[in-house]
């Protein structure tokens, strides 16, 4: 079978990763299979990961102004400007349309497994005779450009799989013909374990010091604003906590849609204003993130809208971590409350500095959540299963 994968993004984050399992599983299913990926964006990351997958990786990037363009930067008041901001590339986005139809047609693939957004529109504009499969990784109802051209560009030959219930109903809710398939993310279990030995990775003098971190992208959604604001409250509420508590911020702004994301100086400027900078540590994200979990003692999700899916919560739980989780959308489906993680309202400070509170009072709470988690994720996010899974849904497309 020969199978095109195609991303719009070069960097690591979610959807990227969940790109790097699936082949690996493609690859446990069918070992002959020739696979391909197409990435619209210059080189990143994802390329060395993907190297010893044995895959041919071609870097089609879009062109920059096309690649900036997103919701996030539409803005349903400015109708002329956003028109304006559509159309003056239009050449440039002919050309590269042109471009990535003749690799893709040359290439010949059984099917094409779109993986973002933009691919999902590029791919199925392409109008090639092969069967598409959108990966959804993200809510499709409020993106209001990118919901009015899928439509604009969907046709019978497409199918879907969602990463929860909830993504796949809220595209149900926008596409009631599209054929949608739940399939959960994974994770390497091997890869996200409890291992004490990595816990130096974020060093302190202090060996009993708790480190409480929200590992995210700094799409503005994720709720950087809401865990600061729960820690000025926890600091405020609790000042003796500062000798045993250290909180910290890892990751960065790796897309490159304008708008939609903090900058690190932003967020810092944030501890400055709530009063908290000697309180808050940022990290940027490694390639060997599972290290970064293991030097955690509580895990925080905090994103202010229904999150889709939440990889990070998963992967935290894989390394036996108490994970705090916004309560909400695919998140919701991943645990049970206060069996092996514990759930708060989204976007509500001092829901989230209580929950943060608990855990740090309690480190027998903290491991029995820790030791329930690891299970959950054993049982139900496994990459082992998911090879078979692609692969039947494949089967039944072609
Ligand atoms: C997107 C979603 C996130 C999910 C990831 C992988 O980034 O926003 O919730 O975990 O894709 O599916």
């Amino acid at each position: 079978m020969k199978i095109i994968f195609l991303n719009a993004s070069s960097q690591l984050g979610g959807a990227e990763r969940c790109l790097i399992d699936n082949i690996f599983g493609i690859r446990q299913e069918l070992p002959t299979a020739e696979i391909f990926v197409i990435i619209t964006a210059a080189s990143g990351a994802i390329v060395n990961e993907l190297q010893p997958l044995d895959v041919q990786v071609i870097l089609l990037p879009l062109p920059d102004r096309i690649a900036r363009l997103g919701d996030s930067s539409f803005d349903p008041q400015k109708i002329f400007v956003n028109l304006f901001r559509l159309f003056t590339p239009i050449n440039e986005l002919l050309n590269y349309w042109h471009q990535l139809r003749n690799t893709v047609a040359d290439i010949n693939p059984d099917l094409i497994h779109s993986n973002s957004f933009k691919t999902h529109l590029l791919g199925s504009s392409l109008r090639l005779p092969q069967p598409i499969i959108w990966h959804l990784h993200d809510f499709i109802s409020d993106r209001l450009l990118m919901k009015r051209l899928l439509h604009f560009v969907k046709h019978e030959n497409i199918w879907a799989i969602a990463n929860s219930k909830s993504t796949k109903d809220d595209w149900h809710n926008i596409f009631p013909r599209l054929p949608i398939k739940v399939i959960y993310n994974v994770v390497d279990i091997d890869r996200f374990a409890p291992d004490s030995g990595l816990r130096a990775t974020i060093p302190s003098d202090n060996p009993d010091l708790i480190k409480v971190g929200l590992v995210a992208t700094y799409a503005r959604w994720k709720g950087h604003d809401i865990f600061l604001q729960s820690i000025a409250h926890l600091v405020q509420h609790h000042p003796q906590s500062s000798a045993k508590v250290r909180f910290y911020i890892v990751g960065g702004a790796i897309y490159e849609t304008a708008r939609s994301q903090y900058s690190r100086s932003e967020l810092v400027q944030l501890t400055r204003d709530l009063n908290i900078e000697d309180w808050v540590e940022f990290i940027d994200f490694r390639s060997d993130i599972e290290s970064i979990y293991n030097s955690l003692d509580i895990v925080v999700h905090a994103s202010t809208k229904p999150e889709p899916f939440g990889r990070t919560i998963v992967e935290a739980m894989a390394c036996e971590k108490a994970v705090i989780v916004a309560n909400a959308g695919g998140a919701a489906e991943l645990f049970t409350h206060e069996r092996d993680a514990l759930g708060v309202t989204p976007g509500n400070p001092h829901d989230l500095a209580d929950a943060i509170w608990d855990l740090i009072e309690s480190p027998t709470k903290r491991s029995a959540i820790g030791t329930a988690a690891r299970q959950t994720v054993v049982e139900r996010f496994n990459r082992d299963r998911l090879g078979a899974e692609l692969v039947d849904i494949y089967t039944q497309m072609l």
